[in-house]
């Protein structure tokens, strides 16, 4: 059991790929806690997730809901030794079509909801304890219509440099996933229009040596690798899993 016992904090734990993170944990013995925005698919993950689960209500984007849900850990468990920073958001849209709401709500869910949840969750985080966030290899590469949602992915990839160097002295890791097109409920919200969505499926599946989508379990596996010992001396990273993606 390579998480027994810990105690691991997941944004965005239900649904897709962190989801699928949690499930993971659970059979390596952790205790999981799934923060999302939606009370009932965060009542259904608990229900599939089962007793070593339970889930807080938070906007991730909000900061008075991080301290809230900072707060109930420490009283509950009192550590932290795995912090999953997954949620996100992805809407599409091209450069003339970006708005200032727009861009706002990219920002605020995928860089500043990133960066705060760490704040917060600092004081609980245990010697040993691993930070893992949730990239894409959008931070590496130039997709059209994706220029802020890539530049959110960016910043939180340097997170993981920084915040890797404020505290690895207290015995801290922080890497990041940059995982390729994955099969999950996201791809339904890049407010793109049917077709046009359908067809950045189809390019998408085009740019991956692989030629298919991931799935939710393929990252998990690495987010496990990233959380536990096994990844003892790796502090700042970065792997992509993405079929060749980023890499061929
Ligand atoms: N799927 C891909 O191809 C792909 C590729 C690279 C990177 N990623 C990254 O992987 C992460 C997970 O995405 P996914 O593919 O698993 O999509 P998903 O199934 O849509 O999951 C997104 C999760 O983020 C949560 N979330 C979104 N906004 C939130 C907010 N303001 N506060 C709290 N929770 C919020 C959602 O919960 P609610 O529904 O409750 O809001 C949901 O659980 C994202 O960061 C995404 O950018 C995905």
């Amino acid at each position: 059991m390579k998480l027994n016992n810990k105690v691991a904090v997941i944004t965005g734990g239900n649904s897709g790929i962190g989801l699928a993170t949690a499930q993971a944990f659970i059979q390596e013995g952790a205790k999981v806690v799934i923060v999302g925005r939606n009370q009932r698919s965060l009542d259904e993950a608990v229900q599939t997730l089962g007793t070593d689960a339970i889930s807080l209500q938070a906007d991730v984007a909000n900061v008075t809901d991080l301290e809230r849900v900072f707060a109930t850990i420490q009283e509950q468990f009192d550590r932290i030794d795995v912090l999953f920073l997954n949620a996100g958001v992805a809407p599409f849209a091209p450069l003339e079509a970006t708005d200032e709401a727009l861009f706002d709500h990219i920002i605020n869910v995928n860089v500043k909801g990133v960066f705060f949840a760490i704040q917060k969750a600092a004081p609980l985080l245990n010697s040993g304890a691993s930070v893992v966030i949730n990239s894409s290899v959008a931070n590496v590469a130039g997709i059209a219509n994706a220029s802020v949602y890539s530049a959110s992915k960016a910043a939180v990839r340097s997170l993981a440099r920084t915040l890797s160097a404020e505290l690895v002295g207290r015995g801290i890791r922080v890497n990041t996933v940059s995982p390729g097109p994955i099969q999950t409920p996201l791809f339904g919200k890049t407010g793109l229009p049917q077709d046009v969505a359908e067809g950045l499926g189809t390019a998408l599946i085009e740019m991956v040596p692989m030629k298919r989508l991931g799935q939710p379990e393929e990252i998990a596996k690495v987010v496990l690798f990233l959380a536990s010992d096994d990844s003892s001396y790796m502090l700042g990273a970065d792997l992509a899993v993405d079929g060749g993606q980023t890499q061929l």
